[in-house]
């Protein structure tokens, strides 16, 4: 299987068309199975987001409400697959789920009514705080000289101040700001931590005072 995932959560990476359409040419070389999670799709700065569907109908995509119309916990998504896999994926859904309640499907269909003027709205306040982080994080020298493209998440990397779990595990105990270690993402992020900035400016700005203050302190 190869599992693609852009906007890429923890990087905010996105992959670009000819790229997309690059490895799905290998995938179909290799009789391999492409499985796109395109829960980011939409929350993109400047490279617009696009689906493996737009190169091949054999994907099997996820895809949710949860990050482009803020309802994370709602716990509603969809796949989108080949025909011959509907039967079984049903099967899977009945099983493990059976259906979404009804008045989060109502919210769903209220989200998509509203997205043309939302999501854009949305994306340019996640722009703006984005901006405002990757100045701040080098700025305190944790930053990695890179600025996401999408997605709401920001890499920092802190193998100069400790090791990223015991630094993360501080960062929340001594000064109150929660990230999450990136080493639960993989080894080759192994020495940083990621920030999310699906939250307010106020709490950016008084995060990155306090991370500042907590690396003078060290
Ligand atoms: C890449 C990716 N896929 C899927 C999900 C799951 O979203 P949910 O279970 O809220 O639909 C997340 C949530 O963080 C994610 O980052």
């Amino acid at each position: 299987m190869m599992l693609l995932n852009s906007p890429s959560n923890p990087t905010g990476s996105v992959l670009k068309n000819s790229e997309i359409e690059e490895l799905v040419g290998i995938a179909q070389k290799n009789k391999t199975t492409v499985v796109s999670d395109e829960v980011y799709h939409g929350i993109y700065y400047d490279t617009k987001t696009h689906s493996v569907l737009e190169h091949t109908d054999d994907a099997f995509v996820v895809d949710g409400f949860s990050k482009r119309f803020a309802m994370t916990g709602w716990r509603l998504g969809w796949v989108v697959c080949p025909p011959e896999h509907i039967d079984a994926i049903n099967r899977l859904a009945q099983n493990l789920v059976i259906c979404a309640t009804n008045f989060v499907q109502d919210a769903g269909v209220v989200a998509l009514s509203m997205s043309e003027d939302l999501v854009p709205k949305m994306r340019e306040i996640y722009r703006k705080r984005r901006d405002f982080l990757v100045e701040e994080v080098e700025k305190l020298g944790v930053g990695m000289g890179y600025t996401p493209e999408g997605a709401y998440y920001l890499l920092i990397d802190v193998s100069e101040l400790g090791s990223s779990f015991d630094i993360s595990n501080r960062l929340l105990n001594e000064v109150g700001v929660a990230t999450t270690p990136a080493p639960d993402f993989g080894e080759s992020v192994e020495n940083c931590l990621r920030l999310s900035y699906a939250t307010g400016m106020e709490d950016l700005k008084e995060a990155t005072k306090r991370i500042g203050k907590f690396i003078e302190n060290l």
